[in-house]
């Protein structure tokens, strides 16, 4: 049996996690920011770093200590690399390189994004390659042909801002706070999403990118004309994001070739409505629906660790830098 250590630290979320070749989590905590930042409306990269800088190492050894385990029992240290806050991204990775210096096991330097992407196979041994998979998070929003381990092709992505970032700023304009995915999830189950017309961007056309610029802007004047309902205008700007996901993502389907199943990662996969709309559309094409849970689909680290598992015999150099921008 194989077990790795995964970090990460690359937003707002201090995470190490202990992850087994047979998918077990053996040992995860996951320190929360949203505290320290919620005054700010938003993450501040400086006191993410900070707070990161402070909690990483206790965090790990807590870690270990929960699995009965030390450095010497694992084979691996994977920990995120990048995309992401680059304080935070340096804060995980000098820690990594430190242990794995220190313990002399293998560095694997983990992209962010890989570790959304791969996220649904520690949850679901029975998912093979190649799956469509709509990866929606605060940063990104992309329909990805997951060909294999480090075998991704792009075949959509947004053209503005991510989904996610949407979410949060309708949350922001509706009063509802941070982080503002789930909020705006809850008060749209109270509301009418007919009582409030929002367009659709890029629905309909050829290539499977998003946009959701203009579905912002235009869920500010539905916010500022007085006329609606904050529970209705939640309920609408939902109601859009998830008539371009299903849209973009169908299209993405027809131009894929065969695929295993259709699946969704990231923050936003949080969401259930947008969940049960993927499922509809999954069962559509006849194929199987994976969504990893809840728990796995904001940051973690244990999806960082399952990447590691993935790439395990990969070695890393101790100057491998940290990056604030890394394509998949
Ligand atoms: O993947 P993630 O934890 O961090 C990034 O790598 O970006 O995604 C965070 C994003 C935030 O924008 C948050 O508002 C959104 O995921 N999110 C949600 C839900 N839970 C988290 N968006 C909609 N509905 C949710 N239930
Ligand atoms: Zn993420």
């Amino acid at each position: 049996m194989a077990t790795v250590l995964g970090i990460e630290s690359s937003c707002d979320e201090t995470a190490a996690a202990l992850v087994t070749d047979g998918r077990v989590i053996l040992a995860q905590r996951i320190a929360s920011q949203d505290e320290a930042h919620r005054p700010y409306g938003g993450v501040v990269p400086e006191i993410a770093a900070r707070a990161h800088a402070e909690r990483l190492t206790p965090l790990i050894e807590a870690t270990l200590a929960d699995a009965g385990m030390t450095l010497a029992d694992v084979d691996a240290i994977a920990a995120t690399a990048g995309p992401g806050l680059i304080g935070g991204v340096m804060v995980g990775l000098v820690t990594a390189k430190a242990l794995a210096m220190a313990s002399d096991k293998p560095l694997i330097a983990i992209n962010h994004l890989e570790g959304h992407a791969l996220s649904p196979r520690l949850a679901d041994e029975s998912l093979g390659f190649p799956y469509l998979l709509l990866l929606v998070s605060g940063g990104h929003c992309q329909l990805l042909l997951v060909e294999g381990v480090g075998r991704y092709r792009r075949l959509g992505t947004t053209i503005d801002d991510a989904l996610g970032e949407a979410f949060d700023k309708t949350a922001k304009l509706l009063g509802l706070g941070y982080p503002g995915g789930p909020a705006v999830e809850r008060l749209a189950r109270e509301g009418n999403a007919k009582r409030v017309p929002l367009p659709r961007p890029l629905v309909g056309s050829a290539e499977p990118h998003f946009s959701f610029a203009g579905l912002k802007s235009a869920v500010m004047r539905a916010k500022v004309s007085g006329h609606h309902d904050d529970a209705d205008i939640a309920a609408a700007f939902q109601q859009a994001a998830i008539d371009c996901l299903i849209d973009r993502s169908r299209r993405a389907l027809h131009g894929a070739g065969p695929v295993s199943a259709l699946v969704v990662a990231g923050g936003v996969a949080a969401n259930q409505a947008i969940r049960s709309a993927l499922e509809a559309l999954a069962a559509e094409h006849g194929l199987p629906f994976v969504a990893p849970p809840l728990g796995l689909c904001t940051d973690n680290a244990a999806m960082i660790a399952w990447a590691g598992i993935e790439r395990l015999g990969q070695s890393d150099p101790l100057d491998t830098p940290a990056r604030p921008r890394w394509p998949l």
